[in-house]
């Protein structure tokens, strides 16, 4: 069976790129990495894509007045190589709606919050700030407001009494690299529809009815 074909969308680090990388290495696995593109020159996630034999292209932001150009080189760029699925890794630029509306149910991204909580930036300091007991990450498919869109898997880790946002930033970051793979697998397996009421909803989903509480005592 032929593989789905994923671009990723990088802006900096790329620590999720290489869980993708790494879950796309063993032959069984139902994608694969055509295509990185990062609109900073100097990504370190770049490095990680050569390092993997992956296809880079950088479309610096800065060469472009207007937002609209700057999404249709990288529509261009993606749709030429063959893209199925368009993977949002710490990609720092807000997209156009002709954007959005061209990979619509083909671009997803993942959130270091429980959206539809803590969109945007700084999250885990504001985390901190109001004093939640839990934070995660999510994965969702992406809409024209920003950090929304159809949820697919998300991952909860407790906030801890002396956290510092690096700390909380750094526990979720262990889950983000667990649960964009498994997103990505999902949807290459078939097994992700869209309902009527813009849901996600996951073909043969097995979850737990287990619940966690935070502090236990
Ligand atoms: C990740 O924590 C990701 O969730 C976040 O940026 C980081 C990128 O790290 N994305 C957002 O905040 C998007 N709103 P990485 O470059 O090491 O994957």
């Amino acid at each position: 069976m032929s593989k789905l074909k994923l671009a990723v969308m990088i802006s900096g680090r790329g620590s999720n790129l290489q869980a993708l990388i790494d879950a796309c290495a063993p032959p069984g696995f139902p994608a694969e990495i055509i295509l990185v593109l990062s609109n900073r020159p100097g990504a370190k996630g770049l490095d990680r894509a050569t390092e993997a034999g992956i296809p880079t292209k950088v479309i610096d932001h800065k060469n472009f007045t207007d937002r609209a150009a700057f999404d249709a080189e990288m529509t261009a760029a993606m749709e030429g190589a063959g893209t199925d699925l368009v993977c949002l890794a710490g990609f720092m630029r807000l997209l156009s709606d002709e954007f959005v509306d061209h990979w619509r149910d083909r671009m997803i991204n993942i959130h270091p919050s429980l959206l539809p909580a803590f969109k945007g930036l700084d999250v885990q300091e504001r985390v901190l700030e109001r004093g939640a007991r839990f934070a995660g990450c999510t994965v969702h498919y992406v809409r024209k407001e920003m950090d929304t869109g159809p949820i697919i898997v998300q991952a909860v880790v407790p906030v801890l009494a002396d956290d510092t946002p690096d700390d909380l930033a750094a526990r979720i970051l262990v889950r983000e690299h667990e649960i964009y793979p498994l997103a990505v697998r999902l949807i290459a397996e078939g097994r992700v529809s869209i309902d009527e009421k813009d849901r996600a909803v996951i073909a043969g989903a097995v979850s737990s009815e287990k619940s966690v509480v935070n502090p236990v005592g």
